[in-house]
């Protein structure tokens, strides 16, 4: 075998090798992912419910209600009207990407109402993190309790 052949074999050798290790990384990635409850885009919420239960009553409950049934006080006028957070299969079609971004950018940024604002300059990110996560217990609450 000539040099220049033991040389090539070597070098398709490292590609095959290489290309292994990516998808097998890039697996792993996915995996961890999945595991995490990653969205398909990526953004988890994180939050801390117990501390956007404050959040929540302070700066929502006008128009999303007490209970999370979109029946506040202001909610007569709103249309659309908002969602009904204790419905786990409405909650089940909202990823967390697109609570954390309505929330913080409002409904404009997401071809939704403009009723809903943005609260990006009221709210932290954190806080931002806390509320959404917090929304998401009504569906797991309402079943629990009643
Ligand atoms: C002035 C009324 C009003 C207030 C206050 C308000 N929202 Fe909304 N929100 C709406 C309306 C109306 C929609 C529905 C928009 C649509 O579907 O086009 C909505 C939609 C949403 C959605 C998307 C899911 C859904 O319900 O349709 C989330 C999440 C949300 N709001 C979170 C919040 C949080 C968290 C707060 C408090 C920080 C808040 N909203 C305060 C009116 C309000």
């Amino acid at each position: 075998m000539s040099m220049n052949r033991l040389l090539s074999l070597h070098l398709t050798c490292l590609v095959i090798v290489s290309v292994f290790l990516l998808l097998a990384v890039a697996g792993h990635r996915l995996l961890a992912q999945e595991a995490a409850g990653a969205d398909a885009e990526g953004l988890v919420l994180n939050g801390d419910a117990a501390a956007g239960k404050a959040v929540y009553r302070k700066h929502c409950v006008s128009c999303h209600g007490e209970r999370g049934d979109g029946r506040g006080p202001e909610a007569e006028q709103l249309y659309p009207p908002p969602r009904n957070y204790q419905d786990p299969g409405v909650m089940a079609k909202l990823t967390d990407e697109f609570i954390y971004t309505i929330i913080k950018d409002g409904g404009g940024a997401v071809g939704k109402s403009a009723q809903m604002e943005s609260w990006s300059e009221i709210l932290s990110d954190r806080e931002i993190r806390d509320v959404g996560a917090f929304i998401r217990t009504f569906a797991k609450t309402s079943e629990q309790d009643e």
